[in-house]
């Protein structure tokens, strides 16, 4: 940081940035990496660079951040909502399967849902609390019905299925280096991707579309000034270098609060066999809604500041005429989902 300032490159341009983004290749073995100012701004242009259109569907899951659909809307796009996985919390490949097979058909121009007449132009799990979601299944389903699958990894910096990182396995994937997420820059976020031509994309379309030049202003389209400043991405450099240990802190907070819902018998979220999570946010699911409340006021009362997940996105004002499947499991983990404090503790 106190290096960053020496140097006066604090805002637009410095170093710092693309140090950042070659720790976030290595991290995850993506093979390019754009930093944003922030996880919103990074999944607007991957949905941009997805081949997201004005009226198109992007199908999502109604237990996110609001961030994923405002993505989607930024774009003319409109989420379309399919169920959650109970295991996993995040989309399922079942229930994703289940909505094109009634809605969807393969056209000459793509896929689009059948009665609306609309492109279905991409998928967007998103792994919540950082556990992964079955994102195997889910690339399966979307590669038959081709459809781009951009993930929504935005709380899931440190998470691997099968050694994989998360946000490496769709064509774009997206994170946050906000200041409630396990690394941050301030504020902050990053596209992935494998591909050269997105990632130049990506870079040119996030930095107001300026062709490089030593004194010359020349902007070839309109774009977005959404690059990180460099004393964010020097920040987030030494935020990376302490990952594995917070990581390892995340991990001991998981395993105490499971070994206590075992012995106290509460519903602990692990993650899935074959699959890490960075433990982001514990979870517990409670028996009913009432239990729920009678547990977040007992612990709030306590100065525990457990909380419940986000209201569903299908039940907020800009998003209630959204496409939908059924959503049961959403629906039910809505009423009993219980997030427990998970800040580091600085255990070494
Ligand atoms: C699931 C999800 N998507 C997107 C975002 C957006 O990230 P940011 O707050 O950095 O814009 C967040 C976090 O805030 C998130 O939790």
């Amino acid at each position: 940081m106190c290096d960053c300032i020496d140097t006066t490159f604090v805002s637009s341009v410095g170093a710092y940035v693309d140090r950042f983004e070659a720790m976030i290749c290595e991290l995850t073995g993506a093979g390019y990496a754009i930093a944003t100012v922030n996880g919103t701004a990074a999944l607007h242009v991957a949905l941009r660079l997805a081949g997201v259109q004005p009226d198109d569907l992007v199908v999502t899951q109604p237990l996110t951040f609001v961030a994923t659909c405002n993505a989607i809307s930024y774009l003319g796009a409109s989420p379309a909502f399919v169920d959650v996985d109970s295991q996993t919390l995040g989309m399922s490949a079942v229930a994703l399967e289940a909505w094109l097979l009634e809605h969807a058909e393969r056209r000459v121009q793509g896929t689009f849902h059948k009665s609306l007449n609309r492109r279905i132009a991409a998928v967007v799990p998103m792994h919540s609390f950082g556990l992964m979601c079955d994102i195997e299944a889910l690339l399966r389903v979307c590669d038959s019905w081709q459809l781009q699958l951009v993930e929504d990894a935005a709380e899931a910096l440190g998470s691997r299925s099968q050694g994989r990182h998360a946000g490496t396995f769709g064509q774009l994937g997206a994170f946050s280096f906000n200041g409630n997420k396990i690394i941050t820059c301030g504020g902050g976020g990053c596209i992935v991707t494998d591909d050269e031509v997105l990632a130049r994309r990506a870079k040119h379309l996030t930095t107001t579309g300026k062709l490089p030049h030593a004194w010359h202003f020349y902007h070839d389209e309109v774009a977005f000034n959404y690059r990180m400043p460099n004393i964010n991405a020097a920040l987030g450099c030494a935020q990376l270098e302490q990952l594995t240990s917070l990581l390892a802190d995340k991990q001991a907070t998981a395993s105490a609060y499971q070994s206590f819902g075992m012995a106290h018998g509460l519903n602990f979220v692990p993650a899935r066999p074959g699959t890490e999570s960075n433990y982001w946010l514990n979870t517990l699911l409670l028996d009913s809604l009432s239990e729920r409340d009678a547990f977040l006021h007992y612990a709030n009362q306590q100065g525990v500041q457990a909380r419940p997940a986000w209201r569903l996105m299908n039940e907020l004002p800009a998003f209630i005429t959204a496409p939908s499947g059924p959503l049961p499991v959403a629906n039910d983990l809505a009423q009993r989902l219980v997030n427990l404090p998970s800040g580091v503790r600085g255990l070494d």
